[in-house]
């Protein structure tokens, strides 16, 4: 038995909602880590649609310990609205199933108005963010200017802290020839708040170390890609946290031996929201019929998601970057219909091929993709729950896919439902 840490292999939006849930019968806590309400992550049981952004997928079950980490950014607003939504669901949080790291940054208004007065202001270099205030959260973190959770306690404590941060952004803010940030108002709205938050606070570091001796199974939830990763993703086209599993330890405070498995949720094709390179964009026919086939529209923002082939080239250096052990491959179903399947296996940089996806922004929007082309199955796979009931062209693309990625694939998701999913081995035994 070991522990899992779930994360997205691609650009965000693959499927992860959907798998920490099936996996959550199987846990007994689940733990988000990093990102904040830019995830969107989409549940859907028995026909009803859950949208969860801040809180763990395991929040739907209320046997199940919920946290949220250290290593994530939360806007106390859109946590309260978020409870709110779910709860009006019929879906129980309270401070015995949801657990909030004391240590958490938070994103406050000004973080928000940052974010989109920098992307007002880039115009074509803008990075299409979720404009959720995410980016300036994280800045004022590494500033060591940041207001925790935990700052919440003392107002005096606030205070001083308020007055510390907005020094910061009050200079950035008249320099744009932005009104300057008044913190009284705030101040009043946060101490307002602050307990209905902080009954949810707690030493996460010290349940987590406990949950381990009790030898409970945790799961470890990702938000985003690890192509949105700010180290390792299509830089600066990327959010601006850690996505890759070793940030599961820092993001919750427990070594990586922690983690276990490394699973790694994989789109049966591709897919993107916001600015940035993507090699195997389709701007034609087949790119709108996947979009409208897997209904790729944001669920955090409602743009349309950009849609392309399988990269094989970028799954295959994710696998190697993240440390994933398997992969989770989702939306099958949405190729039932193609009469042919494109997968690229190589770029084409400046007359030579490569196998890898170059660092430098400018050759990554200028790599071609070379396609090694698969018979499309025309046949139904949406809803299948064993691997005989996939029709054999089908197998050929996903053994195909493990070979070229150089991964095992240990499920397939064939439909949103929970339970329209195949096992192939299970990650908690591996
Ligand atoms: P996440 O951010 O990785 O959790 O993914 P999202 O929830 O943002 O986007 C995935 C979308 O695809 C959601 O609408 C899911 O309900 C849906 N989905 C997940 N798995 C499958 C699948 O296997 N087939 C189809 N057709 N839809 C799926
Ligand atoms: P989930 O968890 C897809 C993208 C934004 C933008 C970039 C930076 O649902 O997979 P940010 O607001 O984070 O500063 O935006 O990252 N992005 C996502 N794309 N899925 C997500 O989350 C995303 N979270 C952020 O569109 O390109
Ligand atoms: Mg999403």
């Amino acid at each position: 038995m070991t522990n899992v840490a779930v994360i997205g292999s691609q650009w965000g939006d693959e499927g992860k909602g959907k798998i920490v849930d099936w996996l959550s019968t199987q846990a007994d806590v689940i733990v988000r880590f990093q990102g904040g309400h830019n995830a969107g992550h989409t549940l859907v049981i028995n026909n009803v649609t859950y949208k969860l952004k801040l809180l763990p997928s395991g929040i739907v079950r209320s046997e199940k310990i919920s946290i949220i980490g250290n290593g994530v950014v939360i806007d106390p607003w859109a946590l309260l609205e978020e409870i709110k939504t779910l709860q009006n669901q019929d879906i129980i949080v309270s401070a015995k199933n949801l657990i909030i790291a004391e240590t958490a940054n938070l994103i406050l208004p000004y973080h928000k108005e940052m974010d989109e007065i920098r992307e007002d202001t880039a115009g074509k270099r803008k990075i299409g963010t979720t404009r959720r205030g995410i980016g300036p959260a994280y800045e004022d973190k590494v500033g060591r200017r940041a207001i925790r959770l935990m700052d919440l306690r003392s107002e005096t404590n606030l205070d001083q802290r308020l007055d510390i941060v907005l020094q910061h952004h009050n200079a950035i803010r008249k320099g744009l020839s932005k009104k300057t940030y008044r913190k009284d108002e705030l101040k009043k709205n946060l101490i307002k708040i602050a307990p209905e938050i902080l009954k949810y606070s707690q030493p996460v570091w010290k349940l987590i170390d406990q949950f381990k001796e009790q030898k409970k199974k945790i799961l470890f939830e990702g938000a985003q890609g690890v192509l949105l990763d700010v180290d390792h993703g299509t830089y600066p086209f990327v959010t601006s946290s850690n996505t890759v599993a070793a940030n599961a330890a820092t993001g919750s405070g427990c070594g990586p031996d922690t983690i276990g498995f490394v699973l790694g949720i994989t789109k049966a094709y591709t897919t993107r929201v916001g600015e940035g390179p993507f090699p195997t964009e389709l701007i034609d026919q087949d790119g709108e019929k996947l979009g409208k086939r897997g209904n790729e529209f944001g669920t955090v923002t409602n743009r349309k998601r950009r849609c392309g082939w399988f990269d094989a080239v970028l799954v295959k250096q994710t696998i190697k970057v993240a440390g994933i052990k398997g992969i989770a491959l989702t939306k099958l179903d949405v190729l039932d219909d193609f009469d042919e399947i494109k997968v690229c296996i190589k770029y084409q940089l400046d007359g030579e091929e490569i196998d890898y996806f170059p660092a430098a922004v400018e050759d990554q929007k200028k790599v071609k993709p070379i396609y090694k082309i698969f018979q499309g199955w025309k046949l139904k796979t949406r809803g299948a729950r064993n691997i005989e009931d996939l029709p054999s062209k089908a197998r050929e693309y996903i053994h195909a896919i493990e070979d070229l990625v150089a991964s095992k694939i240990s499920s397939i998701s064939t439909s949103p439902e929970r339970d329209d999913t195949i096992l192939l081995e299970d990650p908690f035994n591996s």
